[in-house]
């Protein structure tokens, strides 16, 4: 943070914005700098803002850069929304995702009328919908600036142009090739970190808007990311989690191309580093030779979140997965053979277009047989310009719905089953929080990724201990600090 203010410091406001990144964007940290100034000697206190974030972890990757700019141009955070700046990264994935952001927004619009010095910001995948953007200009007309998911590194830029002008400023763009490294960023954790490796996503899951509002695939230089890792881990962090809609994809295009598997061999000596996590592998892609490192490892966790989506061949082949029911089994008894004590958890969907009770009862298989630690588990939603949104055989509500109860049921019982399983064992547990509902107790991760609640303070946040597991309670274990 120190490099930024000297480097924004010693800008000439006077000259021209430098045409390229990432300087021109400095330039225009330096100047809201200003702006933010003035509007704190007219507010009478430093600005605040507050950014809430929809959706996935990408988009949670994205908020940490956009607050990252905010703080460098003078705003301070604050818990809630009631802030002189409060933007919205939005998400579109499911339709209900994408109601929850206009009913907020309209409660928003009213506290902007008691403080007309606030300004609002609509950014992330929603954005990227035209008639979303349509819809904001003509009903929502109180929102400043509203900006997409590809140029999210611009937002000093965008609010300088807000400061100096009336009106939405609006600034969307269709996709681009372009990755702009080396900004601000503000860290939620200090001590685990996401880091992204590729950006965007090519396979086009005929229910999916994600390529359409992400655009294509990206991969970030195997250098910059070792870099990034290095200086996090220098700053204290011992888990990285890799972020990527199919990481196993990663490298394919850059100039000489690297695997997934050797960018997470080069992760692996970076020293200090305890923890490797990745997400999301697409099981079309998962390759032998990344079970294989992950075998060997001793820094990647035994955790694989291999999205299933349905388990009848004819629907995944309806959905464009790339893979059978056969193969994805295949994948499973794979994993669990090579990689000991691995956890292995997925995303269903149900109810997308022609789905029969038959196909219904092939996912049902794939889940007994799958033997899930955990799922997330989804209704079809219809998703405009994508696919399925026009194939025939839309599944009636309450036949979905009977079939999600059965698949919840399902999943519950077997992964009541495994957390019986490490019951009176010890486990390095890197530990994540106070306890949300008992401050006596603090909040861990195992390895492969269950959470464990055990007594202890504040001061074990961020530290890998070793807890003993007395008791299993569903999805989630009880335990002790254990001395060895
Ligand atoms: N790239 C990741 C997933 C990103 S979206 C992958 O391929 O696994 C996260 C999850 O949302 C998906 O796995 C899918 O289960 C769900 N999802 C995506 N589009 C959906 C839709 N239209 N309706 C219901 N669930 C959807
Ligand atoms: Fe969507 Fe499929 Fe891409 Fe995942 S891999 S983001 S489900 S299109
Ligand atoms: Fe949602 Fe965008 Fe992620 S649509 S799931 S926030 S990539």
């Amino acid at each position: 943070m120190e490099d930024f203010n000297n480097l924004l410091k010693d800008i000439d406001l006077s000259a021209e914005a430098p045409k390229e990144e990432p300087q021109r964007q400095y330039y225009y940290m330096a100047k809201a700098r200003e702006y933010v100034k003035q509007l704190s000697k007219r507010l009478g206190h430093t600005p605040t803002c507050h950014i809430a974030t929809f959706g996935c972890q990408m988009n949670a990757r994205d908020s940490e850069k956009l607050m990252g700019i905010l703080e460098q141009i003078g705003y301070v955070a604050a818990d809630s929304e009631n802030a002189d700046f409060v933007l919205y990264n939005t998400c579109t994935v499911r339709e209900n995702a994408n109601l929850k952001v206009y009913g907020r927004l309209g409660h928003l619009g009213a506290v902007k009328r008691s403080n007309p010095d606030m300004m609002i910001g609509m950014c992330g995948c929603m954005m990227q919908e035209p008639d979303v953007v349509e819809k904001i200009r003509k009903s929502y007309r109180f929102v400043d600036v509203v900006f997409g998911t590809h140029n999210i590194y611009k937002l000093a830029e965008l609010l300088v142009s807000r400061f100096e002008s009336e009106g939405m400023i609006i600034d969307i763009w269709k996709d681009t090739d372009k990755i702009v490294e080396e900004l601000p960023n503000e860290r939620r954790f200090s001590f685990k970190q996401g880091v992204n490796i590729t950006f965007g996503c090519n396979n086009f899951c005929s229910y999916c808007i994600v390529p359409y509002v992400r655009g294509r695939e990206r991969s970030r230089e195997p250098k910059d990311i070792i870099r990034e890792i290095e200086s996090l881990v220098a700053d204290g962090v011992v888990e990285v989690m890799l972020l990527g809609q199919n990481v196993n994809s990663y490298g394919r295009s850059l100039e000489t191309p690297v695997t997934f598997a050797q960018l997470l061999q080069e992760i692996e000596k970076i020293d200090g580093l305890e923890r490797i996590r990745f997400m999301t592998p697409h099981p079309k892609d998962l390759s032998d030779e990344l079970i294989e490192v992950m075998k060997n490892s001793k820094k990647i966790c035994n955790h694989v979140h291999l999205p299933l989506q349905s388990g009848s061949s004819r629907i995944l082949k309806l959905m464009n997965r790339h893979y059978t029911k056969e193969h994805y089994l295949e994948l499973v008894e794979k994993i669990r053979r090579e990689i000991p004590d691995v956890s292995i958890t997925t995303d269903i969907i149900v109810g997308f277009p022609q789905e029969t009770e038959e196909d219904f009862l092939e996912t049902m298989d794939v889940v007994e047989k799958a033997q899930y630690e955990s799922a997330y588990t989804f209704i079809y939603s219809k998703r405009t310009g994508t696919p399925a949104a026009s194939m025939d055989g839309q599944v009636p509500e309450d036949v979905v719905k009977d079939r999600f109860d059965r698949l919840l049921e399902k999943l519950s019982g077997i992964s009541a089953k495994h957390i019986d399983k490490y019951v009176d064992t010890i486990q390095d547990v890197l530990v994540e929080s106070v306890n949300d509902h008992d401050s006596s107790l603090v909040t861990g991760r195992m390895r492969n990724n269950t959470l464990v609640h055990f007594p202890g303070e504040s001061g074990l946040v961020g530290k890998i201990v070793n807890v003993h597991l007395t008791e299993g309670k569903g999805f989630y274990y009880f335990g002790e600090l254990s001395d060895n």
